[in-house]
C-alpha cells in the first residue's frame, strides 16, 4: 500500500514491522548480511556437543542474529528459551531459570509430563503436574552435576534439541563465575545432552571461557561479528522504504550506510524518521528528497539514546568552544587499529578547512585537547591503544552518531582506505556504474 494510503495508527504498525532501531530483529526476513554466520549456527546445531558463541562490539548485531537463528532452528514448534544474563548471575541460576522457563511452555506441561511418571527421571519420576510446575529448581539445583542432569531431562521433553539463547555473557561482574562456563560446556558434550546453547558477548569474556578450559574449544563453534557490510547496510533501507512504496536514489542511500558507521542501528533509526517525515509530507510520495534525509538526520539525533550521545555532549561542552572539530577529527580511529595524534590533525585540519573561518588549534593545543578525551569529564570518547601514543574509540558505536552530527553540520568526514574499496566493489555492483558514490557528495544548499 502506498504511503499516502496509511491512516496513522497502522502506519505506525506496519513502520514498527519494517524498522527495529530499539530491538533485536528475529527473523530473517529482516536479518540482513548474516547469511554466512547464519549456516554456521546451523551446522553447529546440528552437531552433538557444539555449542556457539557469538562476539563483537556493542550493537553491532550480536543479539539479533542468535534471536534469528534460535527462531528459525525452532520453527514453529517454540522450543526456544532466551535469557539475559545479569551480573548476579552463575551457572546454576541460568539453569534454574532455563528449566523454569521450559516447564512453562505449554507443550511441555500438556504433552508430556504425564507419560514421565513411569520413566526414572531425578526430578521428574514421581512428581504430579502440579508439583512439577512449582519446583523451585534455584533450591534443587545444587551443583554443576545436578544442573546437567535436569538439562538432559529437559531435553528429552522436546522432539527437537531445545535451543537457549543466553544474551550478554559479558555482564556477569565475577570472572570466576564466567570461567565455570568451561566446565559447563565440556560436561554438556560428555554426557551428551541435547540442549544447544547460542550464548553472545565480546570477546574478553570468550577469552575467560576457553583460557580456563582449553578443550572446551571443541565444544564451541565462534562467531566473530564485524560491522555490517555496505550492502547489507542499504538493504536495510530500501527494504523497509519497498514496503511503502518508495523509491531511494543511490546516493541517499549510500550516504546512509556510510553514517552508520557499520551499526545498523542508525540505519534503522534514520529509516524510522524518514518514513515518518514522508507520511507528514502533503501530496503524492514516492520517492525520497535530499531534503528529506536531512530533516530525517536532524530528528534522528534528538532520538539517539541517551547512553550514546552523552559522551559526545560532555566532550564537546566545554569552555573552549573548539572540541567538537576536535571530536569530529579522531573518526580516523578505526576498529581496533590504534591511531596516533598526527594522523587525527591532519583530518582536522582538512575539517577545519570546511568550518569557514574558524581560528584552527596548532599541534600542541589539539593534542592537549585530544588527551582530555581519554577523561571522564570528556566522554570518555578515546581509549589508550595498544602502543604507547595511539587512539582507539572506546565505545565503538559511538562512531555513527559523530558521523551523524557531522553530516547535521555539513563536515564531510572520511572513510577508510578498505571502507572505500568495499564501497567501490559494491556500489559498481549495485548501480552498474563507474561512479563510485563518494565523487558525488551532497550538494551544499540541500539543507533546510
Ligand atoms: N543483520 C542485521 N540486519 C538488520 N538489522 C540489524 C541486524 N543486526 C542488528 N540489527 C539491528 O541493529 C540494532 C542492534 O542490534 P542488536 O541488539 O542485535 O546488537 P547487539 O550486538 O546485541 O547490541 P548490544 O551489544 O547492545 O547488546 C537493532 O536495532 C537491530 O534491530
Ligand atoms: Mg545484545
Amino acid at each position: 500500500m502506498a504511503i499516502n494510503n496509511y491512516d496513522r495508527q497502522s502506519f505506525g504498525r506496519k513502520v514498527n514491522e519494517v524498522v527495529s532501531p530499539s530491538h533485536p530483529v528475529l527473523s530473517l526476513e529482516h536479518l540482513k548480511g548474516r547469511e554466512q554466520q547464519l549456516k554456521r549456527i546451523q551446522q553447529a546445531l546440528f552437531a552433538t556437543g557444539r555449542n556457539v558463541f557469538i562476539y563483537g562490539e556493542r550493537g553491532v548485531g550480536k543479539s539479533s542474529l542468535a534471536a534469528t537463528a534460535a527462531n528459525d532452528w525452532c520453527g514453529e514448534h517454540g522450543c526456544y528459551i532466551d535469557i539475559s544474563c545479569a551480573p548476579d548471575t552463575t551457572v546454576l541460576s541460568m539453569i534454574a531459570t532455563i528449566a523454569t522457563q521450559a516447564i512453562s511452555k505449554s507443550r511441555l506441561k500438556r504433552k508430556k509430563i504425564k507419560n514421565t511418571l513411569q520413566l526414572g527421571y531425578k526430578w521428574f519420576s514421581f512428581k504430579r503436574e502440579s508439583e512439577i510446575e512449582n519446583i523451585n529448581f534455584n533450591n534443587e539445583i545444587k551443583n554443576l552435576s545436578d544442573g546437567i542432569e535436569t538439562l538432559k531431562e529437559l531435553s528429552e521433553f522436546f522432539d527437537d534439541a531445545l535451543v537457549v539463547v543466553v544474551d550478554e555473557v559479558d555482564r556477569i561482574s565475577d570472572v570466576e563465575e564466567i570461567e565455570k562456563f568451561a566446565d559447563f560446556l565440556k560436561q554438556l558434550g560428555d554426557k551428551r545432552v541435547e540442549v544447544k546453547f547460542i550464548f553472545t558477548g565480546i570477546a574478553h569474556t570468550l577469552d575467560e571461557i576457553l583460557g580456563s578450559h582449553r578443550s572446551a574449544i571443541r565444544q564451541l563453534e565462534t562467531i566473530e561479528l564485524k560491522k555490517l557490510s555496505w550492502d547489507a547496510r542499504w538493504e536495510i533501507a530500501i527494504g523497509a522504504l519497498k514496503a511503502f512504496g518508495i523509491d531511494i536514489h543511490r546516493d541517499i542511500y549510500v550516504r546512509i550506510a556510510l553514517i552508520s558507521d557499520g551499526y545498523p542501528y542508525y540505519v534503522h533509526l534514520i529509516i524510522e524518521k524518514l518514513l515518518w517525515i514522508l507520511f507528514e509530507r502533503p501530496g503524492q510520495v514516492s520517492k525520497v528528497e535530499w531534503d528529506d534525509y536531512h530533516l530525517a538526520i536532524e530528528h534522528a539525533i534528538d532520538t539517539t539514546s541517551a547512553e550514546l550521545s552523552r559522551p559526545y555532549e560532555k566532550a564537546i561542552n566545554q569552555r573552549s568552544q573548539d572540541y567538537e572539530e576536535v571530536v569530529w577529527a579522531t573518526i580516523v580511529a578505526e576498529d581496533n587499529i590504534g591511531v596516533y595524534t598526527k594522523n587525527m590533525y591532519e583530518q582536522y585540519l582538512g575539517i577545519m578547512k570546511q568550518c569557514g573561518d574558524k581560528e584552527v588549534l596548532d599541534l600542541k593545543k589539539f593534542s592537549a585537547r585530544i588527551r582530555n578525551l581519554l577523561k571522564d569529564d570528556y566522554g570518555p570518547i578515546l581509549f589508550n591503544g595498544l602502543k604507547k601514543g595511539q587512539y582507539v574509540y572506546k565505545e565503538k558505536m559511538l562512531r555513527g552518531y559523530v558521523r551523524l552530527r557531522a553530516e547535521q553540520q555539513n563536515i564531510e568526514l572520511v572513510i577508510s582506505a578498505k571502507e572505500i574499496d568495499d564501497l567501490k566493489n559494491k556500489t559498481q555492483a549495485a548501480a552498474r556504474s563507474d561512479k563510485a558514490y563518494f565523487s558525488h557528495p551532497p550538494q551544499r544548499g540541500y539543507r533546510r
